[in-house]
């Protein structure tokens, strides 16, 4: 196993440079990468990139801005949906009816059934924005599918600055002193930015998303010329609460975040821990520490499905983070490479791009981010 440094990756291994990019940015998911991660990663002869963990579909774009098929997979509806409406075709006439939808002075007002699993909703925006939410909500629903589509996405992206709510590490806290921005003004705003990045999005090669588990791919074996990817870290952060009033939203229901939940990687701790059956690379670690075991099982099933799908002699880009958890540092990048040789992986690599300093008191401990890239 080969481990080398390259820090300009580093600053590509967040959202931050994704945020101001036309289309890229219009969801906000602190756990998402730069596109130049797939770029990069994109030979001469790649026809066909997947990506089991897509996320908000920064894999998905980035094929479709080089002309290149796609498939992505994500165990959240939330996820799935904007990677969707990201990466989908638009004619003049979407467009049209988007900016109709503007210019109407539809009436706002409450039309309940909005429950969330960790809150009653309406405690976590001022009375106005609450009701200017729901009444959006309800008119977007009456629109064409692709119409209804881009604009929940926009009033989806805008709950984070419209609410009172701060999303703080893995939990969502109310902040009495957050200063809310009106509802109604900022999803213009937001509806307007797409309808300008949609002016010179390419067309085409729109990528096949679906909702499902990258432990059991729906996907071919021996065709898939690139995975560009990055799983949960293990952080013992549940996405299903911290996305837990926009899943809601979408989905007006309640037993959606559980289900995706019970789909995701078990990067968090508070369900089925199955130990005894942890890959061997793992060591006593995961029976010391039940989350570590399960982390990696799952891990283990889904580098195995990366190798399934891949064409003999392509690339899998894995992009991870070390972790200290529980005080105790865990190297996931060298154990990835472990299992993937195990697993039939070869030309194993890890490049290492960034370091970041954990405070786990009363400790500091020097961990990093890096892209572990596997050949079969
Ligand atoms: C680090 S994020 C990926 C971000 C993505 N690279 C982007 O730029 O948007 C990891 C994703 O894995 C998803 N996930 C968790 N467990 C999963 C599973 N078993 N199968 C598929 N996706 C899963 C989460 O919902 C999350 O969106």
């Amino acid at each position: 196993m080969k481990i080398s440094e390259d820090f300009s990756l580093g600053t590509l291994m967040t959202f931050e440079l994704s945020r101001k990019k036309p289309v890229h940015g219009w969801f906000w998911y602190k756990e998402g990468y730069a596109p130049e991660i797939v770029k990069r990663a994109i030979a001469n002869d790649t026809k066909k990139i997947v990506d089991p963990f897509c996320g908000v579909g920064t894999t998905l774009l980035a094929a479709k801005e080089n002309r290149i098929d796609s498939a992505g997979v994500d165990a959240s509806p939330l996820a799935v949906f904007a990677s969707k409406v990201k990466t989908d075709d638009y004619s003049g006439k979407d467009m049209e009816l988007v900016k109709k939808f503007l210019a109407k002075d539809t009436r706002l007002e409450e039309s309940g059934g909005w429950e969330f699993e960790l809150f009653d909703p309406r405690a976590a925006f001022p009375k106005r924005n609450y009701n200017q939410i729901l009444g959006l909500r309800r008119a977007i629903e009456n629109e064409e599918p692709r119409v209804r589509n881009l604009l929940l996405l926009a009033l989806l992206s805008i709950l984070p600055q419209a609410s009172i709510v701060l999303k703080d590490g893995g939990v969502l806290k109310i902040r009495k002193d957050k200063r809310a921005l009106p509802a109604k003004e900022i999803f213009k705003r937001k509806v307007k930015r797409m309808i300008r990045d949609l002016e010179n999005a390419p067309k085409g090669h729109v990528p096949d998303v679906y909702l499902g588990d990258a432990r059991a791919l729906d996907i071919e074996g021996d065709s898939a010329d690139l995975v560009v990817t990055s799983p949960p870290y293990l952080n013992n952060i549940d996405y299903s609460k911290v996305y837990g009033l926009e899943l809601s939203l979408l989905e007006m229901s309640r037993a959606k975040a559980e289900e995706a939940r019970m789909r995701a990687i078990r990067s968090f701790v508070g369900r089925n821990m199955k130990v005894g059956e942890m890959p061997p690379e793992v060591g006593a670690l995961g029976e010391q520490i039940p989350i570590i075991g399960t982390y990696f099982r799952d891990m283990e099933q889904a580098i195995a499905e990366m190798h399934r799908i891949l064409k003999n002699g392509k690339e899998a880009h894995i992009v991870v983070s070390n972790s200290v958890i529980h005080q105790t540092h865990v190297l996931v990048d060298e154990i990835f490479a472990e299992m993937a040789k195990r697993i039939g992986f070869s030309g194993i690599r890890i490049v290492v791009g960034a370091e970041r300093i954990a405070d786990v008191k009363p400790q500091k401990v020097k961990t990093r981010e890096s892209i572990v890239i596997l050949r079969k």
